[in-house]
C-alpha cells in the first residue's frame, strides 16, 4: 500500500463525520444510528439521502450545500476516495453530510426504513455479471427495505448496458419510473438535476460519451434474476 494512502487511512480514523464500522461487528449488530440517522446524528427530523458507491463524495457534499434542509449520507468501500468528501464537508463546515465506509452488501445493518431518496452515481458496469450491479434485484430489493413510501432511487450512468438493463427491471417489475433519459446533457431534464459532476462523470463527458439518467420507486419486490439472461451468462 502506498504511503499516501496508510497516511489518508490514519486521519480517516480522526474524522467526526467519517463511519468506519467494521463488517464482523455489522453482521453481529445492527449500527447503532440504524433508524435514526437524522434525529440522533445529525440531531434534527430532515429527510435522509443516501449516495451509493459515491467515490469522492462530490454528489453527497454538492447535494448537501444545495439543500441544507435534507440530511446526506455517502457511502463506500474505498476509504482513500471517502477521505477526500469527508475534507470537503469538514472544510466547508457542511454539517448537512457524513460518510460511511463499508460493503453496500451491509446497508440493512446500517440503515432503518428512513431514506427519501438514494442517488447511485456511475456504479460499476459489471458486463456479463448482473447479479453483481448495484441496481440488480438483490441490491434493489435491499434498497427497499430502508425507503420510505415512495422512495426513490436515481441512477447516473455512462454505461447503456447497465441503463437499459435497470430500465428493463424497473418495467417489467411494474416500478414506478419518474424520469428515463439515455443521453442527459441533450434532454430537458439536465437543466432540472442538480448541476453536480462527479469525479468519474466529469472524465465520461469529456470522452464525449453519453450519460444516461433513470429514476424510479421501488414500489414493488423484484422478481431474482433469471438463470440466464445476456447480462447474466
Ligand atoms: C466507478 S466508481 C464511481 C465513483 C463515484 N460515484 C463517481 O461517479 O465518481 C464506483 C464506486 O463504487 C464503489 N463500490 C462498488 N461496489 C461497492 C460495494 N459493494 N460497496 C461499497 N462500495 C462499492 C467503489 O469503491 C467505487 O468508488
Amino acid at each position: 500500500m502506498g504511503k499516501k494512502k496508510l497516511i489518508r487511512f490514519r486521519e480517516n480514523a480522526t474524522f467526526e463525520r467519517l463511519f468506519e464500522p467494521s463488517a464482523l461487528k455489522l453482521l453481529e449488530i445492527d449500527h447503532h444510528f440504524k433508524g435514526k440517522w437524522s434525529a440522533d446524528f445529525f440531531g434534527n427530523d430532515h429527510k435522509l439521502v443516501l449516495e451509493l458507491g459515491c467515490g469522492r463524495g462530490e454528489y453527497t457534499v454538492g447535494l448537501a450545500k444545495m439543500f441544507p434542509d435534507k440530511n446526506f449520507v455517502g457511502m463506500d468501500i474505498k476509504g482513500s476516495r471517502l477521505y477526500h468528501g469527508v475534507k470537503a464537508v469538514q472544510n466547508d463546515s457542511v454539517n448537512n453530510a457524513c460518510f460511511v465506509r463499508s460493503q453496500i452488501e451491509l446497508i440493512n445493518k446500517i440503515f432503518d426504513r428512513e431514506v427519501t431518496e438514494i442517488w447511485v452515481t456511475f456504479p460499476d458496469p459489471y458486463p456479463g455479471k448482473a447479479h453483481r450491479r448495484l441496481t440488480s434485484p438483490v441490491f434493489l430489493n435491499r434498497y427497499r427495505q430502508i425507503l420510505v413510501e415512495n422512495g426513490t432511487v436515481c441512477l447516473k450512468t455512462d454505461d447503456y448496458d447497465l441503463y437499459d438493463f435497470t430500465r428493463t427491471l424497473a418495467l417489467d417489475n411494474g416500478l414506478r419510473i419518474i424520469d428515463d433519459t439515455d443521453d442527459l446533457y441533450n434532454s430537458l431534464l439536465h437543466s432540472v438535476l442538480p448541476p453536480i459532476q462527479t469525479t468519474y462523470e466529469k472524465r465520461f463527458v469529456q470522452e464525449g460519451k453519453k450519460i444516461c439518467f433513470l429514476s424510479f420507486n421501488l414500489n414493488n419486490q423484484l422478481k431474482p434474476l433469471a438463470k440466464k439472461t445476456a447480462g447474466n451468462p
